[in-house]
């Protein structure tokens, strides 16, 4: 059950099933190796006059990415401090708090939570309370130094009963409150006494009107309303409400009360804050009449691409990527681009390497960014590093931005999160303008960072002269026509769904391409593991004879994305070969061909139409059909599309 506490004095009467056992006698159990912390989760805390359990639970429920293992919600009311916490989807929750409401009352936190260390339980969930139930505080993070702390604090005298990191700041926020009164400076006291990472959220009973936070690593920002201020990890959990935000920087305290916001650093000093006003809409962050997040995502993409392109093309064609403030004096003097990224954003990253080399003749690298800084790499000045990342806090990827920089290599994000950490970190950031992307799997998000790389690569050749005005600008028109490409190849899914209903009983499906095709292979592979839970692999179609070719047995399905039989033919009359060779293996081949492809018609048990682009833009279309066959056969199996198992949005552990 989930545990649900009311305080309103020192003692903390507890509230549990008929017949569970009464809590044991104080217990300090032996602190685990690693913390039991919290290190991907969504925090929000309110402020205001609305009820805070209705506005914390909504914020939570556009969190719910970053996490979903378990969530708690605590409300001040009546002098006192209430709280409810369960394992599992926020639904379980809502569930509880529908057949035991909490008290009411206008100031609250919440939390969701990705577990890595200590099972998805209700006692390991969050909120975290101290002994009198005074103070509860939600936390993303993990605290390097809890188990030293802990025995300090059971050394006087409190009483630790679960294994969390957070239960620990719970407790010392408690004393350092009864000390200075003043629960911002217990914040900041206490953020001085921790190590590692952790980004805190907390309420005391005896400051009804009072939200403090902290900031190290994980974001936080505030939601600015009339009379009402918010906090979350991100702006989706208040967009309902405000559209007026503060990005809070590293190491900085906040203190929210219903008509005003102060920020500090750590030591207490005033802090500089970022406020911006946020460009989307609260509908952005809805399903809008889609049956989940993933497919009005797929469907947004032709908007996202256009958007993407929006204000960085002038009347004359000539790009103008005026966010990027790396000098074209720096740019010029680049010898050598490498893109690092992890997921779908590494597939992005590997398009990107034939894009830069083929238009700017500079050697690229694209390495995952969990690899790179373990193999020493070679990074210098003259070395310009492209991090991809949708949420901008992917923490494989943060890491090697720090490397890189570390190295004197200057560093370009490609990021969908506004004032996330990734591009906070970097020398410059390009914007993908894809919207609030919600369903863990990446679709919107991938096609606008394809977009992003091709522009990459084309002011790289612009400011280094390796292309001319004409070229671009014939590049730069056939993007423009992409976003209504995308949109033609939408209008024609029902086969690919037809098809991937009737494979769902399949345990294994390949994909296969050439060239940029290739990382698309990747791309539909990754998708189908990660949403039907099936094996699923891309390959290099060349790469087939040395190996994989033995894993062909008759029925199984092998997708082929064949390159343009314009242009490089060559790529094409090879893929052609491999068809054939496959399906003498047995395969049934399902294979997305250009319009006009005849060539491939006599081998395609499956033929999937996409309109013809050039060579390189042409993930764009082909990538389309294959998130969609993966929706479509994840949910004939039964699974939950937008929050697949095991899996959280934002990556922000190592
Ligand atoms: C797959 C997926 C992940 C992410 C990866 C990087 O559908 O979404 O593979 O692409 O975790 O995330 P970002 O782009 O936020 O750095």
């Amino acid at each position: 059950m989930g545990s649900v506490t009311w305080g309103s004095g020192s003692a903390v009467p507890e509230r549990r099933a008929p017949g569970a056992p009464p809590r044991g006698p104080p217990l300090l159990s032996p602190a685990p190796a690693r913390p039991y912390g919290a290190d991907m989760c969504g925090i929000v805390g309110y402020v205001g006059a609305q009820s805070a359990q209705d506005v914390v639970v909504a914020g939570l429920k556009r969190l719910e990415y970053r996490g979903y293992d378990s969530a708690g919600v605590a409300v001040l009311a009546d002098g006192g401090l209430a709280a409810a916490r369960k394992a599992g989807k926020l639904l379980n929750l809502e569930k509880e708090l529908k057949d035991r409401p909490l008290p009411g009352g206008n100031t609250g936190i919440g939390h969701t939570r990705w577990a890595t260390h200590g099972g998805p339980t209700d006692a390991n969930a969050h909120p975290h309370l101290d002994n009198a139930g005074r103070v509860a505080v939600v936390h993303n993070g993990i605290i390097e130094n809890f188990a030293g702390l802990r025995e300090e604090l059971a050394g006087r005298g409190h009483d630790l009963t679960s294994e969390t990191d957070t239960e620990v700041v719970a407790h010392l926020l408690a004393e350092a409150y009864s000390s200075s009164g003043d629960p911002a400076e217990a914040m900041r006291q206490v953020c001085r006494q921790l190590e590692g990472a952790f980004t805190l959220v907390a309420v005391h009973a005896d400051e009804p009107d009072v939200v403090v936070g902290a900031r190290r690593n994980s974001p936080l920002v505030v939601g600015v309303g009339e009379g009402e201020m918010f906090l979350a990890s991100d702006v989706a959990a208040f967009i309902a409400h405000t559209r007026d935000a503060i990005e809070l920087g590293q190491d900085q305290v906040v203190e929210l009360r219903r008509d005003g916001v102060t920020v500090t650093g750590f030591d207490g000093r005033p802090a500089d804050v970022r406020e911006y006003h946020v460009d989307w809409d609260a509908s952005a962050a809805e399903k809008g009449g889609y049956a989940s997040f993933m497919l009005k995502e797929i469907a947004d993409q032709p908007k996202a691409v256009a958007d993407t392109l929006l204000g960085r093309i002038d009347g004359s064609g000539a790009l103008h990527l005026d966010e990027v403030r790396i000098p074209p004096s720096v740019l010029r003097e680049v010898d050598k681009v490498v893109v690092v990224a992890c997921g779908t954003a590494f597939h992005a990253g590997m398009i990107a390497k034939y894009a830069i080399e083929h238009w700017t003749r500079l050697p690229c690298e694209t390495e995952l960014a969990s690899e790179f800084r373990y193999r020493d790499p070679i990074l210098d000045q003259r070395t310009l590093v492209v991090a991809i990342s949708q949420s901008g806090e992917t923490m494989d990827t943060l890491m090697a931005v720090r490397h890189a920089r570390e190295q004197g290599a200057k560093v370009l994000a490609i990021c969908n999160t506004n004032g996330s950490t990734i591009p906070r970190e970097s020398d410059a950031v390009l914007y993908t303008h894809a919207g609030p992307e919600v369903a863990v799997a990446s679709t919107k998000a991938f096609l606008t960072q394809l977009v992003a790389c091709y522009l990459v690569a084309l002011y790289l050749g612009q400011v280094r002269g390796t292309k001319w005005g004409d070229e671009i600008r014939t590049v730069v028109r056939q993007l423009s026509e992409m976003s209504g490409a995308v949109e033609r190849v939408l209008g024609t899914m029902e086969p690919v769904r037809e098809l991937a209903r009737s494979l769902a009983s399949h345990d294994t499906v390949l994909f296969v391409g050439r060239h940029v095709g290739y990382p698309v292979a990747m791309e539909g592979a990754l998708k189908l593991k990660e949403l039907a839970y099936m094996h699923a692999e891309g390959f290099a179609a060349g790469e087939l004879k040395h190996g994989p070719i033995a894993l062909i047995d008759e029925g199984l399905p092998v997708v082929v994305i064949a390159p343009s039989p314009r242009g490089r033919s060559v790529l094409h009359d090879k893929i052609v070969s491999n068809i054939q060779e496959i399906r003498a293996r047995g395969a049934r081949t399902v294979v997305i061909a250009e319009e006009g492809d005849e060539e491939v018609v006599p081998y395609a048990d499956h033929l999937i139409r996409i309109p013809a682009t050039p060579t390189l833009l042409q993930p764009l279309v082909a990538t389309v059909p294959l998130q969609v066959f993966a929706c479509e056969l994840a949910t004939a199996r039964g699974n939950e599309v937008d929050q697949p198992r095991n899996l959280a949005k934002s990556v922000t552990v190592e």
